[in-house]
């Protein structure tokens, strides 16, 4: 096959689409832009694809007429061929907010067949969209430097500054040595108004799969609602500084806890929903696989006697358990990217919540489950999206769902 990769031609971009990219059409064929943005015209250099593919992958190498979005990138190694961490550094805050908003909205249209006008929320605490990444996972390159993977590539560009990481990160000072033997590095501080001052953690993962804690503790301690959250430095933490706070208020809103309420958490990580909902409610239970983050939800919930941790995948706890509990009034879930699936929604249904509060990362899975909850029964109420991941494609979203 006769590759294309290197090949430059001019072309108008179209809409923005789900992943960091644009999308633009040449000679009958989709091909996805990055570093463009709608309505401009560039000129690509292609960077996957051959004659025959179906679509073919494509830089803006030269912006020829430019959006109103665009400004300059903030980052020495994001842009063609760089860094593949962040998709939108060429993008107004405001811009990045509206073509999030668009994927959302084309995703809900695509996929539940829902026309609804979305709009991404600014949260505190970094308004230039930089500095908020309070855990990082860097990759190590063959003369052992911190770095960050090439765009879709296994190539390390090895970095001296990463200007989306938060300063506390950056302190830890990990571009300014080499890690010999290592192949990641993964840099966590913790989040919260109290603890401004508390060490950063740097965990070093060898090749030979041997984990080193490099600088401050294994566990750090986060501060959201009120309460102290323990997690691990390579546990599961919200990442933005403000994302605790923004989403056990947003959840709050869309339950409308009451006294006599059984919740359930679903994919509970280290407890922050179940946590944060206890004092409202009669009883919780927090649902969650990974043993580590149900040890630290065990600790981070002790003092709520009304919150029980079960340590169990949410489907097959589910399928185990839900048709013998009292169903639940609220169910709160934030599944991983990949969303919770049919059987997941099926089995939440059935139990017959009054509403369902979904946090989730991927607006496609998302868009998909908001389709599944709907043949169930449950409409989607309410979509509040949250920008959580400045200058990345990453979106966080807030939906609510009631019976019809
Ligand atoms: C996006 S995190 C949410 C954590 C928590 N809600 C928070 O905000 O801190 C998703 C969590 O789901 C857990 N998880 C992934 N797949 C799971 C499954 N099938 N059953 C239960 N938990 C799962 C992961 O270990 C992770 O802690």
């Amino acid at each position: 096959m006769s590759s294309l990769v290197g090949q430059q031609f001019e072309v108008v971009v179209g809409a923005v689409a789900h992943g960091g990219f644009c999308v633009a059409r040449h000679e009958g064929r989709a091909i996805f832009v990055r570093h463009s943005l709608p309505g401009e015209k560039v000129v690509v250099e292609i960077t996957e694809g051959d004659v025959d593919s179906r679509y073919l992958r494509a830089d803006a190498v030269k912006v020829v007429q430019a959006s109103p979005d665009r400004v300059d990138s903030r980052c020495s190694v994001a842009g063609p061929g760089g860094c593949g961490g962040c998709d939108w550094q060429h993008v107004s805050m405001d811009g990045q907010r509206r073509l999030k908003a668009s994927v959302i909205e084309e995703q809900l249209k695509r996929l539940a067949g829902l026309d609804r006008r979305i709009e991404v929320l600014e949260v505190p605490g970094s308004p230039d969209g930089l500095h908020w990444r309070t855990r990082m996972k860097f990759t190590v390159d063959a003369d052992a430097r911190a770095g960050l993977r090439r765009s879709r590539s296994h190539e390390v560009i090895a970095l001296d500054d990463c200007p989306i990481s938060h300063p506390k990160v950056l302190e830890a000072g990990i571009f300014e040595t080499t890690w010999p033997g290592a192949e990641a590095i993964v840099v966590a501080a913790p989040t919260g108004p109290t603890v401004e001052t508390n060490e950063t953690s740097v965990l070093v993962e060898y090749t030979n799969g041997q984990k080193f804690q490099a600088l401050g503790p294994a566990t750090l301690v986060n501060d959201a609602a009120g309460r102290l959250w323990r997690s691990r430095v390579d546990g599961f933490w919200q990442v933005h500084p403000a994302a605790a706070q923004t989403l056990v208020d947003a959840i709050a809103k869309a339950a409308q806890p009451r006294p006599s309420d059984v919740v359930w958490d679903l994919y509970a990580g280290v407890g922050l929903f179940a946590g944060a909902l206890a004092g409202h409610v009669s009883d919780v239970v927090a649902v969650e696989t990974d043993a580590s983050a149900c040890r630290d939800a065990e600790r981070n919930l002790k003092d709520l006697k009304n919150v029980q941790v079960v340590a169990a995948r949410v489907d097959r706890w589910l399928k185990a358990n839900g048709g013998e509990l009292n169903g639940p009034d609220v169910v709160v879930l934030d599944p991983p990217r990949k969303g919770a699936g049919a059987s997941v929604v099926d089995l939440i249904s059935a139990s017959k919540p009054r509403v369902v509060v979904y946090v989730a990362c991927d607006p496609a899975a998302l868009a998909r489950d908001v389709a599944l909850f709907a043949a169930k029964g449950y409409s989607l109420q309410d979509l509040t999206a949250f920008d959580l991941f400045p200058m990345t494609h990453h979106i966080e979203c807030v939906a609510v769902f009631r019976p019809v």
